[in-house]
């Protein structure tokens, strides 16, 4: 009978000792990250690369519609197809050699970079797509901005080599003096457009040679070392030369490989390639998959969380409402910090109070859904939300009570008034901007003691208004009345001693109420915002309601 009891003791342990390996090889071989560009610079066509490479779609053109339909699949909603521009964020996962990769997709527009600020909270790196004809674009600045802010590390792919492209030692120079971030050249273009000769590896003093075969979207590439004697012939004498000078002037004037710099977001390491031609893609995934680290721990009110530990925890960071018309339904995005979730367990919403199973639990691929039985920290998981979870919300097992540091919210910059133009209606205009509100995708106010009938919506970028608009008018049938505002700047009043509608404010200056009781004051310019200090001694204003970013 002992024996028999110690027997079972030792499968016992072994099995455990088999699920914790599991747990940490399933874990480690996880990369989880964000994709970011300027619109048009190629972010859709690399993600479709590295999707063809993981063997998730059969196809090339599976990501992106036809050339008339301006929009990938992972763009939902219409006014995405309008516009042609990616308002939402999508999730994708797929497998590559052995890594189980999920990429975040980001809105390319600046004016949703508070989305994409919240995507990159769920990353643990993040890939700057440029336009090597273009550089560093506008709205290109903004997003990266916001990625300076994670200090995440940025990985950069200067695209479409196979077109006219800018000095490489340019672009280099402009995204360091224009992004603020030192640059490491992992391999180096040789030539551009139609003299495109191929990429010298740095590392290996070696080069893979383009040649592109039968219309752009096909290559050849040939590997070939840098000593080798064919190799003048193969690139022609003149792009042999300057690249000689090149590799002089780089081992000698650029910063060295410093991975430490890299993980702290300090140092990018930059890939030259063309995603259309399939020229430098694997590469790039090749070297990406082993420089970045597998997921990161998140930290918590009980400090950092181990994503190692067998416990799970994740958190919201981002909800989508009717992402399919024919399902109108509202999607939670978890970012999975640590351990594994299973379809059946029961786990504990924090800030809800509450023990409940998550519903429908889905990993999304482009437009596809798929329902899954488990997923491990690094994982996206979408759940089915009956409207319990908002952003920044920490779902755990319920042997663990502690919350992830909050997601900051971005000072709205735009303002408008904003009521139904069919009074009947308000009941459908309270439900629509309170979930659209709770998604993230506005901010809303109100005149202190007054109701819902009419709010204040703040938003950080304008296309966020003709969004929130659009949706109103077709997922609520609520037509709605604006009236622009002239406010920029939204302050939060930090007392709680002092009764705001007491306060000495310029006649410009609008005293508001968020919805959850905070006061906030709305000014247009900084000068009234010193003013009010000024003539109100003690007032304490903050730019941000939670956190600082
Ligand atoms: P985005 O998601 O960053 O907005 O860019 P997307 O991949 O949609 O690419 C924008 C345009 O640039 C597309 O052309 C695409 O084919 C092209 N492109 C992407 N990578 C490369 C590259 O390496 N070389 C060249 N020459 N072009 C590239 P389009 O004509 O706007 O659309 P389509 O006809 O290809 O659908």
């Amino acid at each position: 009978m002992y024996n028999y009891l110690v027997k079972l003791k030792v499968i016992g342990e072994n099995i455990l000792s088999d699920l914790s390996r599991n747990l940490e090889q399933e874990i480690k071989r996880r990369r989880t990250f964000a994709i970011i560009s300027h619109p048009d610079a190629g972010k859709t066509t690399l993600t479709e690369k590295f999707l063809l490479y993981g063997g998730a779609i059969a196809q090339a053109g599976a990501v992106k519609g036809k050339k008339s339909a301006r929009h990938a699949t992972s763009d939902w909603m219409e006014i995405e197809k309008q516009r042609g521009i990616s308002v939402t964020s999508s999730v994708m996962q797929f497998q590559y050699e052995d890594y189980c990769i999920n990429i975040l997709d980001t809105p390319g527009h600046q004016d949703f970079s508070e989305d994409t600020y919240r995507t990159l909270m769920a990353a643990d790196s993040a890939v700057m797509v440029i336009d090597a004809s273009k550089g560093v674009e506008n709205q290109t600045r903004k997003l990266f901005k916001v990625c300076v802010m994670r200090k995440i590390p940025i990985f950069t792919f200067i695209n479409k080599l196979d077109r006219e492209a800018r000095n490489p030692f340019e672009l280099l120079d402009q995204i360091e003096q224009e992004l603020g971030i030192a640059t490491y050249p992992v391999n180096w273009p040789i030539g551009c457009g139609k003299e495109f000769k191929g990429v010298y590896d740095r590392h290996n003093r070696h080069i893979m040679s383009f040649a592109a075969t039968g219309g752009s979207h096909q290559v050849a590439a040939t590997e070939v070392d840098l000593s080798d004697s064919s190799l003048a012939n193969l690139i022609g004498s003149e792009n042999h030369s300057n690249l000689m000078d090149d590799i002089e002037l780089l081992d000698g004037a650029s910063d060295e490989f410093d991975m430490e710099a890299v993980n702290c977001g300090l140092l990018s390491p930059v890939f030259f390639g063309s995603a259309l031609t399939n020229f430098g893609v694997e590469p790039f995934l090749e070297n990406f998959l082993k420089m970045t680290t597998s997921p990161l721990g998140r930290n918590s009110s009980q400090g950092p969380i181990d994503p190692f530990d067998d416990k799970f925890s994740a958190f919201v960071f981002k909800i989508q409402a009717n992402m399919n018309k024919a399902h109108r339904d509202r999607i939670t995005f978890l970012r999975i910090c640590s351990g594994k979730f299973d379809k059946d367990m029961e786990v504990f919403h924090v800030q809800g109070n509450k023990k409940l199973r998550l519903s429908q639990p889905q990993q999304i691929m482009a437009q596809e859904r798929e329902i899954i039985s488990e997923a491990y920290a690094g994982d996206i998981i979408g759940v089915f939300d009956p409207g319990i979870f908002s952003i920044g919300d920490t779902v755990c097992s319920p042997s663990c009570k502690f919350e992830f540091a909050s997601i900051p919210t971005f000072a709205p910059e735009h303002f408008e008034r904003v009521y139904a133009k069919d009074t009947m209606k308000r009941k459908q205009f309270v439900k629509g901007v309170t979930q659209i509100a709770q998604e993230g995708a506005i901010q809303i106010f109100r005149e202190p003691d007054t109701g819902m009938e009419e709010v204040y919506v703040g938003v950080v970028g304008v296309l966020q208004f003709d969004v929130f608009d659009y949706r109103m008018r077709n997922e609520y049938n609520v037509e709605l009345v604006k009236e622009g505002l002239p406010f920029s700047y939204i302050r939060w009043i930090e007392n709680k001693d002092i009764d705001p509608k007491e306060l000495k404010i310029s006649s410009d200056t609008k005293l508001v109420e968020d919805f959850s009781g905070n006061y906030l004051l709305l000014f247009t310019s900084e000068w009234n915002i010193r003013w009010a200090l000024e003539r109100n001694e003690g007032l304490i204003l903050s730019e941000f309601n939670q956190g600082d970013i």
